[in-house]
């Protein structure tokens, strides 16, 4: 069934889905590797629908693939596919640019992060509103880390207290997040990244285990687990 959006919701979502997926190993591009039976993109799209904030997605896709993506999510939800840039970041601004104008929070979701729940969507999302001007999900580190050098010694051990791993979707209010594409000079991996360096507070919300990005072949396989147990 053809999710539906609220036409009086406040956010706009994009999904840059353009990548290759180099480390996940020769095949599709990542977006359209099948994760149940299903292109990951389409469980991302399913779950970003489902918050009940969102009025409008914007998907970058594989500049081939525009057509195909287009046809392949017209069933899905009513979205607006663009063509992706060399980069995410190139993804990103062109996504934001098909933004209808009128919406004024834009939140940033990763297609590789396909099962995202709805209730962070919406989490992120009631944080901006609330007045913050950039919010991201993020879960503590668990692992030790350690600072190595070229010669594979270790150098010292990091204090992991202060240290988070960084999740999407990540939030905005509109004209932040589009002042920092602007100025933007080196494509960086995440939006926040770029809202910092313009000196915004960026305000850190709990992120989910389930918003794991799909990156090597052992992330597809975990989260084939999880959606199993959803
Ligand atoms: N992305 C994009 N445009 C690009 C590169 C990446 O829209 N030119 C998107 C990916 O499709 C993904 C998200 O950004 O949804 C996060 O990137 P990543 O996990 O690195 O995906 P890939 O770049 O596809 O993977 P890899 O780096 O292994 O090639
Ligand atoms: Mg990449």
């Amino acid at each position: 069934m053809t999710a539906q959006l609220n036409p009086r919701g406040d956010v706009a979502v994009l999904v840059p889905a353009a990548g290759s997926g180099t480390r996940l190993g020769p095949g599709a591009p990542k977006a359209l590797r099948l994760l149940g039976g299903e292109p990951l993109l389409v469980h991302a799209l399913r779950r970003v629908c489902q918050a009940p904030s969102v009025a409008a997605v914007v998907v970058a896709a594989p500049p081939d693939e525009v057509a195909f993506v287009r046809a392949m999510l017209a069933p899905v939800a009513p979205v607006t596919v663009v063509a992706g840039g060399a980069h995410r970041q190139a993804s990103v601004a062109a996504a934001l640019a098909a933004v209808p104008a009128e919406i004024p929070i834009v939140l940033v979701h990763d297609a590789a992060r396909a099962l995202a729940p709805p209730h962070l969507v919406e989490s992120v999302a009631a944080a901006v509103r609330a007045g913050a001007e950039a919010v991201i999900p993020v879960l503590p580190v668990v692992d030790t880390i350690k600072e190595v050098g070229p010669d594979e010694a270790v150098r010292g051990t990091v204090d992991r207290t202060p240290l988070r791993a960084v999740q999407t979707p990540q939030g905005f209010r509109r004209q932040v997040l589009a002042a920092a594409h602007a100025a933007a000079v080196d494509p960086l991996t995440d939006d926040a990244g770029l809202v910092e360096k313009q000196g915004v507070r960026v305000t850190c919300v709990p992120g989910s285990d389930h918003a794991l990005k799909i990156t090597r072949p052992f992330d597809l396989l975990l989260a084939e687990h999880l959606l199993a147990t959803e």
